[in-house]
């Protein structure tokens, strides 16, 4: 255990971990059963091209997002475009800026215009009256995000959409298994796109998914994701090739097998940040709704540099020196990215704000409860003491640009 800021490793300690620990790490489940669907995909050399196995999943997450259709992808930025294309968007798409970038660049990159708006700043999900006050004659959809599974204004939303008669289709990446008054996320909006990229709670190495209840849509982004061909495989419109492979079907399947488990094990470790953590000024562990459902996959923690004196920066520095791989997600916020901070400067308050806050956390079932407790010494001394860690860091780099000074 660390007392002093000395046994820090960014101040020449021992690293708190011999081997790194991530954020992030991939929920692979039962590898046999991974490998016996990849050698019967094999066996039956059937790869892809809405395989068996591709079905199965499609099966499986819309059951779980409680919708009747579900089109399985390549990954969930194919998913969003494919959707874009599918719901025919042209203009402007209002989206939230504190999310990864791929929600903004999947539009962009089909010619259509992010509009970034601020966030509530207690969800972190979009403010419904923001949106509203930003819909303009070019708008054609509201593409809302579910930031870490917490559920956006979904209600609201759906009003607002509406009334000024455009489309709502939720990036649900982060939201598998969530709900929003006791309804899964999922079943929001005209469809919703989940991601199964390597780094969520449920993984297909790569992958995505578009989930809807409207039969047409389902249909179309089926035929629009292998080429646009209809069942006799003659092309109807341009389509892309969006389809989710055999491989990564198997890998989705056997993730998702682990789920409930990798759900009960976030949760616990969730349980122990929050106790290890409770009571540090200036310093809180991400809320959930407790009567909702949620995957708990990220551990996301607020640090407020003007209580505790030290940036969320200069505690990830410390995390990693320590071994602690840490992420800031999400920041800057996309509106501070290019192309967009060059192309369409906004001011966004609530979300700078909060951008400048948050960090993530190692969390999920290869993290154990004592990694936690080592990882939560770190930062309740590092907080604790945040005065004297800027002060000393500030110091270290003072010193080392002498020294570097002098050697010019
Ligand atoms: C909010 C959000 N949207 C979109 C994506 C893009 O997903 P993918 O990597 O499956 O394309 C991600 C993460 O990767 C994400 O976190």
């Amino acid at each position: 255990m660390k007392r002093n800021i000395g046994d820090l490793a960014v101040f020449g300690g021992s690293s708190a971990f011999l081997q790194p620990l991530y954020v992030g790490r991939p929920n692979i489940g039962d590898r046999t059963r991974f490998f016996d669907r990849v050698n019967w995909a094999l066996d039956h050399q059937w790869l892809t091209n809405g395989g068996p196995l591709a079905r199965e999943f499609e099966g499986r997450v819309a059951e779980l997002a409680g919708v009747r259709y579900c089109v399985s992808t390549c990954n969930a930025t194919v998913a969003l475009q494919l959707l874009a294309r599918a719901t025919d968007l042209t203009g402007e798409i209002i989206m939230p800026s504190l999310t990864f970038a791929a929600t903004a660049h999947a539009f962009r990159w089909l010619g259509l215009t992010p509009v970034f708006c601020d966030i509530d700043p207690v969800t972190g999900c979009l403010d419904p009256a923001l949106v509203e006050a930003a819909i303009t004659p070019q708008t054609s959809a509201i593409v809302p995000v579910h930031l870490w599974g917490r559920p956006s204004a979904v209600d609201q939303l759906a009003k607002v959409a509406a009334e000024h008669g455009v489309k709502l289709l939720y990036d649900a990446s982060h939201g598998l298994g969530c709900t929003s008054d006791g309804r899964p996320i999922g079943g929001f909006g005209q469809a919703e796109v989940f991601s199964f990229h390597a780094t969520k709670v449920v993984n297909a190495f790569e992958g995505g998914a578009v989930v809807t209840d409207d039969e047409e849509l389902a249909k179309r982004i089926r035929s629009m994701h292998n080429f646009g061909f209809n069942q006799g495989r003659v092309s109807t419109e341009a389509g892309t090739n969006g389809k989710m492979t055999e491989a990564a079907a198997a890998m989705g399947l056997t993730s998702l097998d682990a789920f409930d488990e990798t759900v009960r094990h976030n949760e616990a470790n969730y349980e122990i940040y929050r106790s290890e953590l409770a009571g540090v000024a200036g310093l809180k562990v991400v809320e959930f709704d407790r009567a909702e459902r949620n995957n708990f996959h990220y551990l996301i923690v607020e640090v407020d540099a003007a209580v505790t004196g030290l940036h969320r920066d200069l505690l990830g520095d410390v995390l990693r020196a320590e071994n602690v791989v840490c992420q800031r997600y999400f920041s800057p916020g996309v509106h501070e990215m290019e192309p967009y901070r060059s192309e369409r400067p906004v001011t966004l308050p609530h979300t700078e704000r909060l951008a400048q806050k948050v960090l993530a956390l190692p969390t999920g079932p290869t993290v154990s409860r004592e990694d936690i407790r080592r990882v939560c010494d770190v930062v309740r001394l590092s907080v604790q003491r945040g005065h004297e860690v800027t002060r000393r860091a500030d110091d270290r780099a003072k010193t080392m640009a002498g020294a570097q000074g002098k050697g010019k």
